[in-house]
């Protein structure tokens, strides 16, 4: 990546304003900029799901914040400012206003680490580490049966995927189901779709690790010799990941504010949709 300019002394003020999808190259502009995989289309999905500002210097966008309403629970995502402008107050102006859509209720985040120290000062609190592992995928025999291309119930997915993770997400869940191919077994299931530099498989939802295992083995067989990248939420994976050729490359920081007590539950999210929604 090249060096940013320097901004012009003359340049316009910088005005925030309700995302639309008008916004969306420029927010792809920023996001590559930042090194993030996405594609137009993985934009588009999130902020089919989300609303959100923009902060615009004339017709430029310059920052971007993302709020996804689910249920109880808001996921805040895509805070970027421009390289230019960082360091001056933007990020906490776009959060200020992205946390007042998730208004009272319970928000997650994923931090990167230059994310990290602006969180903690508007008051979240790390929960737990994100995992990313990606790679080219090899193929391995699950332990247990997966269905691979099943037809999805989507409000019993929708279900579980509620149960294990507290958030009411129907139309995403739906909306990645009818984007991808949906993985079934007998305790759980896994979405894969076309994401960044290849497919991803998340959520990844069961009711025990070894489904879950045997939900990310099926995974990497589908997508054998291609890329993949799942987002892994809990360590113990980590080794049957990179068995499946998928690597670990970083992660990120699992954050909540205003947190709520959890519901007993018998599902748990081995891997996310995606860092932004959870
Ligand atoms: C994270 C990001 C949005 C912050 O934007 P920004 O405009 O530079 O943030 P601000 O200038 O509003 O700074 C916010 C606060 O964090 C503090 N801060 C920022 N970086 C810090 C650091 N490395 N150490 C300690 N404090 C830091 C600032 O001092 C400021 O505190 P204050 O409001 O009390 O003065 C920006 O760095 C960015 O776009 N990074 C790349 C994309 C990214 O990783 N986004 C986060 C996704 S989870």
């Amino acid at each position: 990546m090249t060096a940013a300019s320097p901004l012009a002394a003359d340049a316009p003020e910088i005005l925030l304003a309700p995302f639309s999808p008008d916004h969306l190259t420029g927010a792809l502009r920023l996001s590559r900029e930042t090194g993030w995989p996405h594609r137009a289309v993985d934009w588009e999905l999130t902020l089919s799901v989300s609303q959100g500002v923009v902060a615009l210097q004339g017709n430029e966008v310059v920052g971007t914040a993302l709020c996804s309403l689910f249920g109880e629970v808001a996921a805040i995502n895509m805070i970027i400012v421009d390289a230019r402008m960082r360091g001056r107050g933007l990020g906490r102006k776009l959060m200020q206003a992205v946390l007042e859509i998730g208004g009272t209720r319970e928000l997650r985040l994923t931090a990167t680490a230059d994310g990290l120290p602006l969180y903690e000062k508007l008051g979240f609190e790390a929960t737990g580490e994100i995992f990313q592992h990606q790679g080219i995928a090899k193929a391995a025999a699950p332990e247990l049966p997966v269905q691979v291309g099943a037809k999805a119930d989507a409000a019993e997915l929708a279900a579980m995927d509620r149960a294990a993770s507290g958030m009411d997400r129907a139309t995403l869940i739906a909306g990645i189901a009818d984007r991808g191919e949906l993985l079934r077994a007998e305790g759980g299931f896994a979405l894969l779709r076309e994401f960044g530099r290849g497919r991803v498989l998340g959520p990844v939802v069961a009711q025990d690790a070894a489904t879950a295992r045997a939900l990310i083995a099926a995974g990497a067989t589908r997508c054998a010799g291609q890329f993949l990248r799942v987002d892994l939420a809990d360590a113990a994976l980590a080794a049957h990941a990179e068995a499946l050729g998928l690597a670990y490359v970083g992660g990120g920081t699992a954050m909540k504010k205003a947190a709520r007590a959890a519901a007993e539950t018998d599902f748990t999210t081995y891997a996310l949709a995606s860092q932004a929604l959870g």
